[in-house]
């Protein structure tokens, strides 16, 4: 384990049942509607998106976009800044924004608001983790892999500066 994990929060073997148990619903959820538009908001959800998208048994397409949030020291001010866009146009699509982890809210209600604006046909959001306890904004997660505490966790795609990332576990980070 690395030396900065405190414990496993998560393990390996619950975060894949949990991918599929969320890949059988979504793909409940979108079957005969056409494609679902997975868009992947990078960079922390690059694991989970794999795997999830991976695990569909309806069709699908991959997009990605970043965000970053603006920093005052240790802080977030909430002000979300677009760093790269999708490829493709989503006017008429149906759309699930795939997020590794809702904390604030601040960046997921963004996205919303900028995707919705453009027109798609339905937009949804899944995120692996979600720390309800720390949201600043009312933002609705139409699917939740696992409520969280509020501790610093890395793994599965969330990092701590850029470390951590590749773990297969999300572990908490001793403090
Ligand atoms: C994390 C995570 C979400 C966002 C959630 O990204 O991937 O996108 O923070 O936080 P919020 O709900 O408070 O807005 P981060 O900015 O750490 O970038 P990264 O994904 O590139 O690591």
């Amino acid at each position: 384990m690395d030396e900065k994990i405190d414990r496993i929060l998560i393990s390996e073997d619950e975060i894949r049942d949990r991918v599929e148990q969320l890949a059988a619903s979504i793909s409940q959820d979108y079957q005969d509607r056409g494609p679902v538009v997975l868009i992947g908001v990078l960079k922390g959800s690059f694991i989970f998106l794999a795997d999830l998208a991976r695990r569909l048994t309806i069709p699908r397409v991959v997009e990605f976009i970043a965000v970053s949030s603006y920093e005052h020291g240790d802080t977030r001010s909430g002000a979300v800044r677009l760093i790269m866009d999708v490829r493709d146009s989503i006017e008429d699509k149906h759309v699930l924004i795939v997020e590794d982890i809702v904390d604030s809210g601040h960046t997921l209600h963004y996205l919303l608001d900028m995707l919705q604006s453009r027109r798609p046909a339905s937009l949804k959001s899944c995120a692996l983790l979600r720390k309800a306890e720390r949201a600043e904004v009312d933002v609705t997660v139409d699917y939740v892999g696992f409520e969280i505490a509020d501790e610093w966790v890395v793994g599965y795609g969330l990092d701590y500066s850029e470390r951590g990332r590749t773990l297969p576990y999300i572990g908490v980070i001793a403090t």
